[in-house]
């Protein structure tokens, strides 16, 4: 772990800014050195700061690996059975679920894991899917050398997880595209201060941080309750927000509102239709390119108005402008593509014996995660562990609606 990374001022600051607080003696000079180099940097200047930065702790986290090497050999093997499951299906988390989630768990307890650790589900808004699953599958455990990857950080539940759970040594690196997500959990995470690096990155180029093979991996796909909650990027039909929708909104990427204000009608329709599952696509995405040849699409208002007329207004739990979010949401942050390309990283960066864990609520995601690992399994390269994807069971839908449509599948690197 890089050393630098274990003053809390260091992990608490942004990545802009943690190279200056580096060279700082206290607290009160890292802070000033800290915002004098906000002034006084231009933006370029504090990107290549936080690169070399990242680079750092990267190689410091390379390095901790290394020296380490060896005690990694006395891995505990077996895991829990896979219990609850069924056949994938064709299943899309409502928004109304995600937003059930957040007042569940704010209005819950801490959660008792099985072992004798106690593990918060989360304290930060969101709801962690599976958590108790995760960490049973994945092994989490101290003094061993033990290293993860978080690849959607989120609100950390499952890295806050995984760090207590291999305390007191165990090393963990959480990428999230959202920088958001990072300065909240980076905060959330400081009990674990020197033992974790967090990145601002898509999970899609995880193989360009070059990092030392890792015991854990975890995916937890899709958006948090948190970006779902007024996040101001136009995530949910309920606010009133910009036609936004991307997890990095300084990715240069187009936003939703370009994509419905540019897409010819036939690509619109394709994108509700395979990634929001909506019956009546064409009828949309005809709508839509009716409306926006008179005015563009600019806010989230604007899209819901337009779904209420080709689709008719909220009849049943489920409201009418769920799908067509969510299909956008996945069309903007090009989701499939980030994933299939993520997982190649992934199952590379696996030591023998290390485990891979890939929670996902679409079906079109689950059927990629099927068939990735069913293809390294039939090259030697993985174990396949659960035969059928592990689903929540009653008790956790119930406390969190949101886990609903969630689809765990977890798989072992058997070769090198
Ligand atoms: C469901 S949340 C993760 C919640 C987390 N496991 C927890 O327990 O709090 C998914 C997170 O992944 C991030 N994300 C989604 N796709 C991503 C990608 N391709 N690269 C990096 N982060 C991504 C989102 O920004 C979001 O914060």
């Amino acid at each position: 772990m890089p050393s630098d990374a274990s003053a809390p001022e260091a992990s608490a600051a942004t990545e802009q800014d943690s190279s200056a607080a580096r060279q700082a003696e206290t607290p009160a000079e890292k802070q000033a050195d800290a915002s004098a180099v906000r002034q006084a940097e231009t933006p370029a200047e504090k990107q290549a700061d936080a690169g070399a930065a990242r680079q750092a702790e990267i190689r410091a986290w390379n390095e901790a690996e290394k020296s380490s090497a060896g005690q990694a050999e006395t891995r505990a093997a077996g895991g829990p059975e896979s219990s609850a499951v069924s056949e994938p299906e064709t299943s899309a988390a409502s928004e109304g679920e995600r937003s059930a989630s957040t007042s569940a768990q704010s209005s819950g307890g801490a959660m008792e894991s099985s072992a004798a650790h106690r593990v918060e589900p989360t304290d930060a808004g969101h709801a962690s899917v599976l958590l108790e699953a995760v960490l049973d599958w994945l092994q989490p455990r101290g003094n061993v050398g033990f290293r993860a990857v978080d690849a959607t950080l989120g609100s950390g539940g499952h890295s806050f997880g995984l760090l207590e759970r291999s305390s007191p040594d165990g090393q963990l690196v959480g990428l999230d595209a959202d920088a958001a997500a990072i300065e909240r959990t980076r905060l959330r995470l400081q009990p674990f201060a020197g033992r974790f690096t967090l990145i601002q990155r898509n999970f899609r180029h995880l193989d360009e941080l070059e990092l030392e093979p890792v015991d854990a991996i975890v995916f937890d796909l899709g958006l948090s309750s948190v970006q779902l909650d007024a996040s101001g990027r136009g995530f949910s039909f309920r606010y009133e927000e910009s036609l936004d929708m991307r997890f990095d909104s300084d990715s240069g990427g187009p936003t939703a509102a370009d994509l419905l204000n540019g897409l010819p009608e036939a690509e619109l329709e394709r994108i509700f239709r395979d990634y929001g599952e909506e019956r009546k696509s064409r009828r949309l995405a005809h709508m839509i390119a009716r409306r926006r040849n008179n005015t563009a699409y600019h806010h989230t208002q604007e899209l819901v108005e337009t779904v209420i007329q080709a689709l008719g207004p909220q009849r049943g739990r489920i409201h009418p402008a769920t799908r067509a979010f969510q299909a956008l949401r996945i069309a903007v942050n090009d989701e499939l593509s980030a994933l299939e390309k993520g997982l190649d990283a992934a199952v590379r960066l696996l030591r023998p014996g290390g485990r891979i864990a890939v929670i996902s609520f679409h079906s079109l995601e689950d059927r990629i995660v099927k068939w990735r690992f069913r293809g390294w399994a039939d090259d030697g390269l993985l174990q396949v562990l659960t035969r059928r994807p592990q689903q929540p069971d009653e008790e956790e839908v119930e406390r969190n609606p949101r886990a609903r449509s969630a689809k765990l599948r977890v798989a072992e690197r058997v070769a090198a």
